[in-house]
């Protein structure tokens, strides 16, 4: 903690400036760790995918990833984590599903603060449990960026407060903490990583969770997963995807009237949030075209259970945050 970018170190801009940055990390990184083990939490974001790319690189099987899924993923991302680094890059990877386990905590648990502890706990919790399943640990990974340590560090910084637990006490590796998010993603590029994954947008730790206003049902979450699914989908399609910081979908724990086939319904809602932002601090809403809402609007109802309406927020922040919880 308050440690300085060195003022010698160039802005990394380039591909040929990205590239030499690996070279120097990976000799850097062979030397400090030798032939001992490294223990890293693999989420997907795009921080930890670049520190298990470099690292595989450096140690190869020495490196243990450990994905855990708290069941409050997006569609499709464990796949792809598995997908990317155990089959493309043959790493060292545990995964966990650890679903039910968090579902159940969760239950009936509607207050936020609460629910962001409970997540954070039992994270932690399944973490340690499994690095105490491993044999000769030295070091742990971590994805740390240089706005991670900077005081005026937006998000990290006043969401993931606590430190480690005992169990989890190894050296740190933090190949990362000089770099500012574009230079990671331009590492992450050097590395070979999708482009899907290096340009991912933001994504809260509580993940799904915090979209899932009250207390979480299966079934609402569900609600939740699919239509943030069709919104990439069709931001992707209209090529909005690069353009817009962050946008997904909140169901919130009330319904309304519709009609469907004729006879009523009584269903949620699907929230639409999409918002460009520099810091986190502030943020505007992009305004997305019409047709591309009403397309999104006609997949949503059609296609996600228990939904017969969406909405589009128009709120900035301030007075409302990004996520809703
Ligand atoms: P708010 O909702 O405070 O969000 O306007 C600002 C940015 O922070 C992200 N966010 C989180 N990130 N853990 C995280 O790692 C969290 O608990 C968390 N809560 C919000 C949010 O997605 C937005 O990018």
């Amino acid at each position: 903690m308050g440690e300085k970018r060195p003022e010698s170190m160039e802005r990394i801009t380039t591909a040929a400036l990205a590239q030499a940055f690996v070279d120097e990390q990976l000799a850097l990184l062979k030397e400090q760790i030798g032939d001992d083990k490294v223990l890293l939490a693999l989420s997907g974001g795009v921080d930890s995918s670049v520190v298990a790319a470099l690292l595989i690189k450096a140690i190869g099987q020495n490196l243990v990833c450990v994905h855990v899924n708290h069941g409050l993923l997006r569609k499709g991302e464990p796949e792809q984590v598995i997908e990317v680094f155990k089959k493309q890059m043959q790493a060292n990877l545990i995964y966990v599903d650890a679903t039910d386990r968090f579902l159940d905590k969760l239950a009936g648990v509607s207050d936020p603060e609460q629910k962001r502890k409970i997540i954070g706990k039992e994270f932690i919790d399944v973490f340690a449990e499994e690095a105490a399943k491993q044999d000769g640990i030295k070091f742990l990974a971590q994805g740390t960026i240089y706005p991670d340590i900077l005081e005026s560090g937006p998000v990290k910084s006043h969401h993931n407060v606590g430190g480690l637990p005992e169990e989890l006490n190894f050296e740190l590796v933090e190949p990362l903490k000089f770099l500012f998010k574009d230079e990671v993603r331009m590492v992450g590029q050097a590395l070979g990583l999708p482009d899907n994954m290096v340009f991912r947008q933001p994504f809260p730790g509580p993940g799904l969770g915090v979209r899932c206003p009250g207390a979480i049902t299966r079934d609402r979450l569900e609600a939740v997963r699919e239509s943030d699914a069709i919104l990439r989908e069709e931001f992707d399609r209209n090529g909005l995807a690069g353009k817009v910081w962050q946008y997904f979908t909140v169901v919130p724990d009330f319904k309304s009237t519709g009609v469907r086939d004729d006879k009523r319904s009584f269903e949620w809602p699907v929230i639409i949030r999409a918002v460009n932002t520099k810091d986190a601090m502030t943020a505007a809403i992009e305004p997305i075209p019409y047709e591309v809402l009403a397309t999104i609007t006609q997949r949503i109802t059609s296609e996600v259970k228990g939904v017969n309406r969406v909405l589009y927020d128009v709120t900035p922040k301030p007075t409302g945050t990004i996520e809703y919880e």
